[in-house]
C-alpha cells in the first residue's frame, strides 16, 4: 500500500517535472535541431543569445510562438524537432528545399494557426493528424511532392478558412468539404470524381488541372441524366407536371380571394405567398408570419414606448411606426454582416431607416431585451442610435438611423483607380476622431462595457462625412457560440471569444484602424493575411526598418506638411495595437491625443 502510494507520488513529480520542462530551453533545442538538419539562415543564429532574438523566431511569454524562415535556404529533411515547439502558432518554411515527409510529431504543435510549407519538394501522404490540429486557420502545402488522397477528416477543422493543396500529385477524390473556406485551392493535382456541392461556390481555377467534374467545371456525364428514358415514363411526367401547375393555380386564385375578402392587408403581400424577394423585407416567409400574428403579439415588458405590434422604441426620434408599417414599407439588402442581413427600408412618407434582421440570438429573452434596453438609452452625437427592436420567437429585428453616406471602408477601399477623389488627410483625422470620441463615450458606460466589433466597415459616415460608429455593444447578445471563430484582422491576439472582447481589445482593434486610416490598405485583405502576416506586424517591420514614408496611402503623399502628425498617429496607432494588452493606452487617452493632431490639421491648412 505504502510502496504503491510512493510510486504514484513519485510518477506525478515526474509528470510535473517534464511539463514544467517544456519551457524556453526546450524551445532553444528544437531550434537547434532544426539549425542542425536543415541549415540555412539558421546559420545565422547567435548562439549565446536568447532564442527570441534570433532571426525567425518570435516570442511570448518566453515561449517561441512564431517560427518563420521563408526562402531561408534551408534543405533537407525536417528532423524530429519541431513538434517541441509547443506552443507554435505560426510555422512558415516555405519556398525552401525541405524534402521528405511532415515529420510525425507535428501531431504534437495544438496550438499551431498558420502552416505554410509551400513551394518545398515534401512528399508522401499528407498526414491525417494535420487535421487534428484544432487551432488550425490556415494551411498551405501547395507546390510540393504530396501524393495519395486528400485525408477525409479536414472537417474536424472547424476554424480552417485557408487550404492551399495546389500542384502536388495527389490523387483519388476530393472529400466533402464542409468548412466555410475563404481561400481554396487543389488545382494541377491527379484528383478525378465529382467535385462535391459545398465546393461548387469556389472558382473554376481553384480545380484546374485534374480529372475533375461537376460545378464550377463542366457537368459531369455518364450519371442519371444520361440514362434513356422510355416514352410512357415521358408521357407520365408531363401529365404529372401539367397537373401540379394547375394545382398550384388553383391555391394561388384561392388565396387571392381570400385575401381581398380580408381587411386592407398590405398588397403586396398578398399576391406573393410562396415566392420571395430577397429585396424586401416583408416577403420573406417568416416575415410574413409575424405580420400574419401582429396583432396577437404581446407587449414588451418594457421600453420607453411601446409600439402598438411588440417593437420597442427608444426616443421619439421616429414616430412610432409599427411594425405592420416597417414591414410594408420598400427594403433594399444593404449587404450581410456579422449578426445578420441589413435593409435600408424605405417608409411612404420619406422615412428611412436601416432594419438588421439577425441572424442568430444564442441568448434568453430577458437578456436580449435587457441588452438592448441598455444599448437604445446610450447616446452620443459619434453613435448611430438604435431607434428600435423587435423580439419575438422567430424574429429579432434591430433598427437603426440610416446613413446615406456608406461607410468608412467604402469610402476608403471602393473605386481606387481612376475617377477616384482621393481621401485628404483633415477628412481621415476628422473621422478617426469621431470614432475615437464614441468610443470612449461607449467605454465611459462601465469597466466591462465594450464596443466588441471595431472595425472600418462598422464606421459610417453622416452627410458632412463625420464618424458614426456602428453595431456597438450587441456582440454578446447577437453572435451564436457556433459561429465560425474567424480572426479577422481587428482582433486583439489575446481574444479567444468574440462575444467577450474587453476594452483593452477595443483599443487594440481601433489601432488596427488607424493604421488602415493611414496606410489604405484593409486588414481583412486576404494577400496581406496569406503569411500570417497582420496589419500591424507589417508597419511595424516597415517602421523597424527605417522605411515609415513607405508605409503611408500614396494619397497621403502630397501632405508633405503635415507629415509630422501622420508619424505622430501612426506611433499612436502602434501603440493601441500592442501586443500586451497592458501596454495599449487606454480610449480617453487616444482620443485627446488625436484631438491635439486635429487642432494642428486646422492651423496648418
Ligand atoms: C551574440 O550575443 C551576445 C549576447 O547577447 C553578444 O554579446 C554578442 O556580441 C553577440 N555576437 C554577435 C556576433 O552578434
Ligand atoms: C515526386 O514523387 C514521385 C513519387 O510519388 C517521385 O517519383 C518523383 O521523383 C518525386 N519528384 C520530386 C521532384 O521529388
Ligand atoms: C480515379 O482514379 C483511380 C485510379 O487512379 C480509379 O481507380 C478510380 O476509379 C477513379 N475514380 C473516378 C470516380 O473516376
Ligand atoms: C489556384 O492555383 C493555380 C496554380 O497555382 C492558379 O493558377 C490559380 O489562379 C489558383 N486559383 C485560385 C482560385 O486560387
Amino acid at each position: 500500500m505504502e510502496f504503491r502510494h510512493r510510486v504514484i507520488i513519485l510518477c506525478l513529480c515526474f509528470l510535473y517535472l517534464t511539463a514544467v520542462d517544456s519551457d524556453l530551453a526546450s524551445d532553444r533545442a528544437a531550434l537547434l535541431a532544426l539549425r542542425a538538419a536543415v541549415g540555412g539562415r539558421s546559420r545565422l543564429w547567435n548562439l549565446t543569445a536568447s532564442p527570441c532574438s534570433w532571426f525567425g523566431v518570435h516570442c511570448f511569454q518566453d515561449r517561441v510562438v512564431e517560427l518563420r524562415l521563408p526562402g531561408g535556404g534551408l534543405i533537407g529533411q525536417l528532423p524530429i524537432a519541431i513538434g517541441n515547439l509547443t506552443q507554435l502558432q505560426t510555422l512558415s518554411l516555405r519556398f525552401n528545399a525541405l524534402s521528405g515527409q511532415i515529420p510525425p510529431d507535428f501531431a504534437n504543435l495544438n496550438s499551431l494557426r498558420n502552416l505554410y510549407l509551400q513551394g518545398n519538394e515534401l512528399s508522401g501522404q499528407i498526414p491525417e493528424f494535420l487535421f487534428s490540429l484544432q487551432n488550425l486557420i490556415r494551411l498551405n502545402l501547395a507546390k510540393n511532392n504530396f501524393s495519395g488522397p486528400i485525408p477525409s477528416n479536414v472537417n474536424n477543422l472547424t476554424r480552417l478558412s485557408t487550404l492551399y493543396l495546389e500542384e502536388n500529385q495527389l490523387n483519388g477524390s476530393i472529400p466533402d468539404i464542409n468548412l466555410q473556406l475563404e481561400q481554396f485551392n487543389v488545382s494541377f493535382n491527379r484528383l478525378n470524381g465529382s467535385i462535391p456541392k459545398s465546393l461548387s461556390g469556389q472558382p473554376a481555377s481553384a480545380f484546374n488541372g485534374n480529372s475533375l467534374c461537376g460545378k464550377p467545371l463542366l457537368a459531369c456525364n455518364g450519371t442519371e441524366s444520361g440514362k434513356k428514358l422510355s416514352g410512357a415514363a415521358i408521357t407520365g411526367i408531363v401529365i404529372a407536371c401539367v397537373f401540379v401547375l394547375l394545382l398550384i393555380l388553383a391555391i394561388l386564385i384561392f388565396l387571392c380571394k381570400r385575401r381581398k375578402g380580408k381587411s386592407s392587408r398590405s398588397p403586396n403581400l398578398v399576391s406573393t405567398s410562396g415566392e420571395q424577394t430577397a429585396a424586401q423585407i416583408p416577403r420573406s416567409p417568416s416575415a410574413v408570419e409575424i405580420q400574419d400574428k401582429s396583432s396577437g403579439v404581446t407587449a414588451p415588458v418594457s421600453g420607453d414606448q411601446k409600439g402598438k405590434t411588440g417593437l420597442v422604441f427608444f426616443g421619439t426620434a421616429l414616430g412610432g411606426f409599427d411594425l405592420e408599417e416597417l414591414l410594408r414599407a420598400s427594403a433594399e439588402v444593404l449587404g450581410k454582416g456579422t449578426f445578420g442581413t441589413a435593409y435600408k427600408a424605405t417608409f411612404e412618407a420619406g422615412l428611412v431607416v436601416v432594419v438588421k434582421r439577425l441572424k442568430d440570438v444564442p441568448v434568453a429573452e430577458k437578456e436580449f431585451r435587457e441588452k438592448m434596453e441598455a444599448v437604445g438609452a446610450m447616446r452620443h452625437e459619434n453613435l448611430v442610435p438604435l431607434r428600435a427592436y423587435y423580439y419575438s420567437k422567430d424574429e429579432k429585428l434591430l433598427v437603426f438611423d440610416y446613413m446615406p453616406r456608406g461607410s468608412f471602408s467604402a469610402l476608403l477601399h471602393g473605386n481606387r483607380g481612376a475617377g477616384r477623389t482621393p481621401l485628404n488627410w483633415e477628412t481621415r483625422v476628422t473621422i478617426a476622431l469621431g470614432a475615437a470620441r464614441a468610443i470612449t463615450y461607449i467605454h465611459s458606460q462601465g469597466p466591462t462595457i465594450s464596443h466588441g466589433n471595431i472595425k472600418s466597415s462598422n464606421i459610417l459616415l453622416s452627410d458632412s462625412y463625420e464618424a458614426r460608429v456602428s453595431d456597438y455593444c450587441v456582440a454578446q447578445v447577437v453572435i451564436s457560440p457556433s459561429t465560425p471563430n474567424r480572426v479577422d484582422g481587428y482582433r486583439a491576439p489575446e481574444v479567444t471569444d468574440p462575444r467577450k472582447v474587453s476594452q483593452k481589445a477595443d483599443v487594440y482593434s481601433f489601432g488596427v484602424l488607424l493604421l488602415e486610416l493611414l496606410t489604405g490598405k484593409s486588414p481583412t485583405h486576404p494577400q496581406l493575411n496569406e503569411d500570417g502576416v497582420d496589419l500591424p506586424r507589417w508597419v511595424q517591420s516597415i517602421v523597424e526598418q527605417e522605411w515609415s514614408a513607405e508605409v503611408f496611402d500614396i494619397e497621403l503623399v502630397r501632405y508633405q506638411t503635415v507629415e509630422d502628425n501622420m508619424v505622430k498617429l501612426l506611433q499612436l496607432a502602434i501603440n493601441c495595437a500592442a501586443q500586451y494588452p497592458d501596454k495599449r493606452p487606454s480610449m480617453t487617452e487616444v482620443s485627446k491625443q488625436i484631438e491635439e493632431l486635429c487642432h494642428a490639421a486646422s492651423q496648418k491648412d
